[in-house]
């Protein structure tokens, strides 16, 4: 128990080696107060029970000595613990010149990291996860080890955090600006990356994993990236990448209900809608359900579809909607 692996994995980030000891000694220091405290108040209240003979002549009077020992002492202890994490909280986010930059989007209910100068961008929804899982590809977000590595988050709707305790490192990530922060990983291999603040339904859903890899590994990972990045877009891909999935289920045997109406068969169908007016899905309804989310919302639906309008460019939509349109539709 007072050992760092009691309370977390083994520390993989050289940018925070400080944080375990700080850690320690925080622990201790609370250890110590706590015996020290409840020992007094113990052995006191033995000695001046009720049935005690103690003196009680001399009642409690000021001791200036006394006052400025128990101020003094805990000033000065957390004086300690200000400086040590203050001097560690920048250490990790004041970017490196030399760091490798990866950009991270939150949003419901998952991450995209994108490398810009490497032009890749890796997409992390609970499918893509799996996927990578199943075909033994490095999953989530992957970096090469000993390399500081710079992350600019930012998000897309709601208040996220990047969580990865085997890095000692959690980071809010907000809309509408950036926040960074960096590390340096010790050690291949793949750690869990955590959302930690609650962002809604799939907040639970929005975990994935860092995989760390050997600097030649990193470089033919990116290669196969890039090579891959030039193909045509694939709607399907596209749908799994960009969160869709999450909400909707394209299989004709799902369960009904779920947060967002099941797309099997959807081209083509007549839906009903919140203001009791009906709709035949289109191209055109399905572009503006994508862009304009809340505009018209299918009965028994609520409006929680964040927009994607900006995030996905003329070529992207339009394989999202010929993926859509294939789904058991009349063309299906
Ligand atoms: Cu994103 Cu919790």
């Amino acid at each position: 128990m007072f050992d760092i692996g009691f309370w977390m994995p083994e520390s993989v980030n050289s940018l925070a080696q400080g944080t375990d000891s700080l850690f320690m000694f925080i622990l201790w220091v609370s250890v110590i107060s706590l015996v020290v405290v409840c020992g007094a108040m113990v052995f006191l209240s033995i000695r001046y029970r009720a049935s005690s003979s103690a003196s009680r002549d001399k009642p409690p009077k000021d001791h200036f000595g006394l006052e400025v020992t128990w101020t003094l002492i805990p000033t000065v202890i957390l004086m300690v613990i200000f400086y040590w994490g203050t001097r560690d909280y920048v250490r990790m986010s004041v970017p490196q010149a030399e760091a490798m930059e990866v950009r991270v989007l939150g949003q419901k209910w998952f991450w995209t990291f994108d490398y810009p100068k490497q032009g890749i961008r890796l997409q992390a929804t609970e499918e893509i996860n799996d996927k990578n899982t199943r075909e033994g590809r490095p999953v989530g977000l992957v970096v090469p080890v000993d390399t500081p590595v710079r992350l600019v988050g930012s998000s897309a709707d709601v208040l996220h955090s990047v969580y990865i305790p085997s890095f000692r490192m959690k980071k809010d990530v907000i809309p509408n600006r950036y926040t960074v922060t960096g590390f340096r990983a010790t050690k291949e291999g793949v750690y869990d990356l955590f959302c930690t603040e609650y962002c809604g339904t799939k907040h639970s859903g929005m975990i994935t994993k860092v995989t760390v890899l050997s600097q030649a590994e990193f470089a033919s990972f990116v290669e196969a990236a890039q090579s891959k990045a030039d193909s045509p877009i694939d709607g399907a891909t596209l749908f799994a990448g960009s969160g869709c999935a999450g909400c909707h289920s394209v299989s004709p045997d799902a369960p009904p209900g779920g947060i967002g109406p099941s797309l099997y068969n959807v081209y083509g169908r007549k839906e009903r809608l919140t203001t009791g007016d009906t709709v035949i899905v289109d191209e055109n309804y399905l572009r503006e359900s994508i862009e304009n989310p809340i505009a018209k919302v299918v009965e028994g639906y609520g409006p929680v579809m964040p927009s994607y309008a900006g995030r996905l460019t003329e070529e992207e939509l339009t394989a999202l909607i010929v993926y859509l349109k294939g789904l058991g539709g009349i063309n299906g």
